[in-house]
């Protein structure tokens, strides 16, 4: 959409059928992200006039406007940029190994090799669509359960190649800078920038929950060490270079869909 600014916005609408919920993972795991260094395009609240759905052909769109009236996220579009491929595009280790640090802490499902949600720009990488992540927040009963939670399908991801038989080191270099970063002055903040129209939960358990993750025991973080190791193990002697499709271990095929 075109903002009244004139920029060019990828709009996420409050009435789609993922719900306001996973606008506020949008938010809080981009700006996180963008707080420890990695690049994320810039975010914004957009406000939909419900009055563009009358001008509409489309009746779903339509429906999807009026449903929408008020805060709604918008991400910069990046102009011409292409989805991340392993094949065309090399990323530095150690990059690598604090984006799969991010995926497992804040249990983002959808990064694997078949729906990277990567995008190279100006000769970058950026992370986008961060909608799936922090998804015990759809159920605050059972939060305190997630607190240890290890995300599923790690090992589908789409950087892990890229750490080789350096794997372990790295993703442990990764942890040693960015698990100090994550403060509660970093995570007030992020969760600050949240509209709250967007949920019932209070900032401050989100804040909470992610500070009691990044700390203390954490089993998520342990078992991401291990298809880690394994992948050192298969990949000893074959170096540390981009990853290759068809160089995947076995134990990396077939994974879950994305
Ligand atoms: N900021 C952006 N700039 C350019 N293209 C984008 C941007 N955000 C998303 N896209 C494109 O739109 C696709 C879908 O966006 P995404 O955020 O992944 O939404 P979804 O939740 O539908 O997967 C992306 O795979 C990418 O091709
Ligand atoms: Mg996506």
């Amino acid at each position: 959409m075109e903002g009244d600014d004139l920029g060019t916005w990828v709009v996420k609408f409050t009435g789609a059928g993922q719900g306001p919920k996973s606008l506020v993972a949008e938010v809080v795991v981009g700006e996180l992200a963008r707080g420890l260094g990695l690049a994320v395009p810039e975010l914004v609240v957009i406000d939909v006039d419900p009055d563009l759905g009358r001008t509409e052909p489309d009746q779903e769109v339509q429906e999807l406007l009026r449903s929408s009236a008020g805060s709604n996220l918008g991400m910069d579009y990046l102009p011409g940029s292409i989805t991340y491929d392993p094949l065309a595009f090399e990323v530095e280790p150690g990059l690598a190994a604090r984006v799969v640090w991010l995926d497992a802490f804040t249990l983002n499902v959808d990064r694997s090799w078949r729906n990277p949600n990567l995008l190279v720009w100006g000769g970058r990488l950026w992370l986008i669509d961060h909608g799936a992540a922090l998804y015990p927040h759809h159920d605050w009963a059972g939060i305190d359960a997630a607190v240890e939670r290890s995300v599923p399908g790690i090992s589908d991801h789409v950087l892990l190649p890229v750490l080789g038989a350096r794997a372990p080191e790295l993703l442990a270099a990764a942890d040693a800078e960015l698990a100090p970063a994550v403060t509660a002055a970093l995570l007030g903040g992020v969760v600050d920038l949240v509209p709250g129209e967007w949920t019932d939960a209070p900032g401050t358990a989100y804040v909470e929950w992610l500070l009691a993750r990044v700390s203390g025991r954490r089993p998520w973080l342990e078992e991401l060490l291990v298809p880690a190791a394994a992948l050192g193990s298969e990949r000893a002697g074959g170096g540390a270079r981009g990853a290759r499709r068809s160089e995947r271990p076995d134990w990396l095929r077939g994974g879950r869909g994305a």
